[in-house]
């Protein structure tokens, strides 16, 4: 039995089995997996689901919310609406679409359609951020790779802050270069990170879950004043896998905590 032909295979078993359960993608079953073994969504939670087209996931957070929870879903393409979340269309490291995510957060409306009272609007936080966003594939696999890591860097330091401290956060990352540097960063920021391959997932790419629980109220020393994207930066340029940028105003070279004069 060849390898191709077995990885179609299990996609087409979990494809059906979707199908049948009435959700919109296979990849419904990922999270599913993932929730069994980790419990990161609680009934009356508020979640963030971020790459939510065509909302399989989003499907499964409201089941796991129940009625008194809220999802909040972002994608570049628009998904058919879930009854029980709220789905904004737009790229989510874009400042208009994340100024929409912060105006719904805000509201702090239930996915009843009722406000919550006056004075916890305000301290409405995310309890969990469940990401599956994966950029259009080239099919160059170090390419793709590579662009994914930095999205999913930009998706920690545009969500974290909106994240409770305690809550958990959840995003696919495809195994390869750099992926150390976003393991590092997150482990910075949440008490406890692993990763993790759903079922639904294993044997038919490369991609990994990484799955980092309780938020700590600061990130750890050392990375308190910066954003995962520079954490990663500072990674790839030890490791030699990009060039230290230039300083825009004194020319020197920057890496790290190292300053390299500039050559005349
Ligand atoms: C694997 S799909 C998500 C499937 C979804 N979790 C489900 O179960 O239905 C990945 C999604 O990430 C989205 N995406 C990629 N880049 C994005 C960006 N910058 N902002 C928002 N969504 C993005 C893609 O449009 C794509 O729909």
């Amino acid at each position: 039995m060849s390898k191709r032909w077995f990885q179609a295979h299990q996609r087409d078993t979990w494809r059906r089995q979707a199908r049948s359960k009435g959700y919109r993608a296979r990849s419904a079953f990922k999270l599913k997996q993932i929730q069994e073994k980790f419990h990161l969504i609680r009934e009356g939670d508020l979640v963030f689901d971020v790459g939510c087209h065509p909302g399989g996931w989003t499907q499964v957070a409201v089941e796991e919310t129940g009625p008194n929870g809220l999802v909040i879903g972002i994608d570049l393409l628009a998904s058919a609406p879930v009854e029980g979340a709220q789905m904004v269309t737009g790229d989510v490291t874009d400042s208009t679409s994340q100024q929409q995510i912060l105006e719904l957060l805000q509201e702090g409306m239930k996915v009843d359609g009722t406000l919550l009272p006056q004075g916890e609007q305000e301290q409405r936080l995310f309890n969990t951020i469940v990401s599956d966003i994966s950029p259009r594939l080239t099919g160059q696999y170090d390419r793709d790779q590579a662009i994914s890591l930095e999205l999913v860097a930009m998706v920690f330091d545009f969500t974290l802050p909106l994240l409770a401290p305690g809550g958990a956060f959840v995003t696919k990352i495809f195994q390869g270069t750099g992926i150390e540097g976003i393991v590092k960063a997150a482990k910075q920021r949440f008490s406890r990170v692993q990763r993790f391959s759903p079922d639904a997932s294993r044997n038919s790419s490369s991609e990994v879950f990484l799955v980092c629980k309780n938020k700590l109220p600061l990130p750890k020393k050392g990375s308190r004043d910066k954003s995962v994207a520079q954490e990663l930066d500072l990674h790839l340029e030890s490791e030699g896998i990009i060039q230290p940028k230039k300083d825009e105003l004194s020319g020197e070279i920057k890496s790290g905590f190292r300053r390299i004069p500039k050559k005349e």
